[in-house]
């Protein structure tokens, strides 16, 4: 896979990850465990120096844990703390560890060198402990590359076809392509829709102008704002993004994550929700029956578009004016890539470290 290292990859909700119990994760195709120490998450790979069981098997013992199989003890670094039976441990022993971060309700792994992983690159989602929100949560499992649903998030005008139904997009955001802007670890999409009623969960009776506004961000995190404005607002303020406290309704926020678990499976991680002064938890329950719906369109049409590719010898495509963001993005992280294999970033090591 062709993923850049020095990126925080959502592992997991952090409402999934319990005290007391270690969980088994993916990214990049390795085999991570996750457990809550006393006061921290911390996050080894998940394969016992001793030989090899999954410490996801084992328990946490305070801020230690202790691996299923025969019992080894780790400390917090992933230090070899103790061996029963034997008095002496190898100097050195330990397993590889990641540096992890618990924020916006997310579990951030860095897949990059230990001493590089800069908490600042944590793209700013919303989590629950945001008031202003009022969110919902999931995830789905793809069957398919992270790739290709990057390729998704960045094009919008797959909407009017696919999620004609689910969102009521209408043919517009086909028809007409949002403003794009490069930003340095991702790309800005903005967008204004006017004189609609909106989808059918937010319809308002009254026409207004629709505005919409997100980025996507490496390692492949959307973050969206959305509202509806008196129509004639997007005239008055000349396409431009608006002053937000005029929204007068339909004012959601939702944050999306795509990891690569593996070669060709990706974990998609989800929330969405209505403002406070917007909406209610029965709106966002609304909101989240219909994001379940289309998400789940997504991932019918983006497998089987992994299936035809597995299937198709040197895979060509033809870009369409669309595929601006997706180009500027995948330009974005191979460039990434490169930098990091001339800087020497090293593939982690598997097992014992010394
Ligand atoms: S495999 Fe972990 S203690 Fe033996
Ligand atoms: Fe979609």
């Amino acid at each position: 896979m062709n993923y850049p290292r020095r990126a925080w990859y959502v592992a997991s909700w952090s409402q999934d990850l319990e005290p007391g119990k270690p969980a088994a994760v993916s990214i990049l195709d390795e085999s991570i465990v996750l457990w809550r120490a006393e006061d921290r998450i911390v996050a080894f790979a998940d394969r016992c120096v001793h030989r090899l069981a999954p410490l996801s098997l084992g328990r946490c013992e305070g801020s230690r844990l202790r691996c299923g199989y025969h019992g080894i003890l780790y400390d917090m670094e992933g230090r070899v703390v103790q061996i029963p039976g034997q008095p002496e441990v190898p100097p050195g022993a330990r397993v590889q560890r990641y540096a992890v971060v618990e924020k916006h309700s997310w579990i951030w792994v860095w897949m990059g060198d230990l001493s590089l992983a800069d908490e600042t690159l944590i793209p700013p989602a919303v989590g629950f402990d945001d008031p202003d929100w009022i969110l919902g949560r999931g995830y789905l499992d793809y069957a398919a590359e992270a790739r290709l649903i990057h390729d998704n998030l960045l094009d919008f005008s797959h909407l009017s076809y696919v999620h004609a139904d689910s969102f009521g997009a209408g043919p517009s955001f086909a028809e007409e392509r949002p403003r794009l802007t490069a930003l340095p670890r991702g790309v800005r999409f903005e967008r204004w829709i006017t004189g609609t009623r909106g989808p059918p969960a937010r319809k308002s009776d009254d026409l207004v102008d629709g505005w919409s506004t997100y980025d996507f961000l490496l390692p492949g995190v959307l973050l969206m704002w959305s509202g509806s404005f008196p129509a004639g607002t997007a005239k008055s303020c000349d396409f431009e993004k608006p002053d937000h406290d005029r929204a007068i309704g339909g004012v959601t926020f939702t944050s999306q994550a795509v990891t690569p678990t593996g070669a060709r499976a990706a974990r998609y991680f989800f929330s969405w929700g209505p403002h406070r002064d917007h909406g209610d938890a029965a709106l966002r329950d609304v909101l989240m029956g219909i994001a379940a719906k289309a998400f789940n369109e997504d991932k019918t049409i983006i497998e089987a578009q992994q299936r035809i590719l597995d299937l198709t010898p040197d895979p060509r495509i033809m870009p369409t004016v669309h595929d601006r963001g997706v180009t500027l993005f995948s330009n974005l992280a191979a460039r990434l890539v490169r930098e990091e294999s001339a800087a020497g970033e090293p593939f982690l090591h598997r097992g014992v470290l010394s």
